[in-house]
């Protein structure tokens, strides 16, 4: 049953993430609705991958991390005691700076999640069906026991995309998913974020601003582990609310 559009798909309430005691969050409250890009701007270390982390039960795993307050997926309670972590990860998936593939050829690097879900259909049509969408298809077709190492940089992030789709998420996370390419490749991975808006929730963490700019419908800017400012992405570039966020774009910009 699909949850009323009404509904986030998911929301921070009162969040706050501490590690080892030292605040990297403090009382964030955001809703992010489905199908839309969510850029999460901001300067390094005001705690961009940490909200991310949080979507997804990350931060857990990280010793002396503690979090406190609330995130809902679809209106439940992702903390909640029954909630499987590696469920959550797979219905919200995560895309990292640096690509991850794993040491394996291109179409296992695919059909990784499927097969470890116990996937039953076509797994040949799903792998063709996920790298299309990730725009790497021509590129790999005749290629899909080549070694995923092999791949350049921004064909490697295509095929994490793709692996991250396999298993049929709702959210993606990408944390700074351009940062380590160039522009060529930087411009085809937001052709592709471009393309899975409205099928996906979209939340990127990015340093770049025009970046956020040109992909995102709603863009939230941290300062220090505050939101500061959340609303539409044009609003909050060409007419901030709040100083410290207009003093950020503007020393940005020069
Ligand atoms: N695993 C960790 N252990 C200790 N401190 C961390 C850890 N991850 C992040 N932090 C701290 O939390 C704050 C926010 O970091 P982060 O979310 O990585 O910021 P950003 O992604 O915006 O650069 C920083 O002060 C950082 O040093
Ligand atoms: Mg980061």
């Amino acid at each position: 049953m699909t949850p009323p559009a009404s509904v986030p798909v998911l929301s921070a309430e009162g969040l706050s993430v501490s590690f080892d005691g030292r605040t990297a969050l403090s009382n964030v409250s955001l809703e992010l609705p489905r199908g839309r890009i969510v850029s999460i701007i901001g300067p390094s270390g005001c705690g961009k991958t940490t909200l991310l982390r949080c979507f997804n039960r990350m931060n857990e795993l990280v010793e002396g991390a503690h979090t406190a307050g609330a995130v809902r997926f679809e209106g439940f309670d992702l903390y909640a005691a029954h909630v499987d972590p590696v469920e959550v990860r797979r219905q919200i998936g995560m895309v990292f700076q640096q690509p991850t593939p794993f040491p394996k050829s291109v179409f296992d690097n695919v059909a990784f999640g499927p097969r470890a879900s116990g996937f039953k259909g076509d797994l040949h049509a799903l792998v063709e069906e996920v790298l299309s969408s990730a725009g790497l298809w021509p590129e790999v077709a005749a290629e899909l026991d080549a070694p995923a190492l092999a791949l350049s940089a921004g064909q490697q992030q295509r095929l994490c995309i793709a692996r991250t789709l396999a298993v049929k998420p709702s959210v993606l996370l990408m944390d700074e998913p351009t940062s380590a390419l160039d522009p060529t490749a930087t411009a085809r991975i937001e052709a592709l974020v471009h393309s899975l808006k409205g099928t996906y929730t979209v939340v990127i963490a990015t340093h770049d601003l025009q970046q956020a700019a040109r992909l995102s419908d709603l863009t939230a800017f941290l300062d220090g582990g505050d939101l500061v400012e959340y609303g539409p992405t044009e609003t909050l570039f060409t007419n901030p609310r709040d100083p410290r966020t207009e003093s950020y774009l503007t020393g940005r910009a020069r």
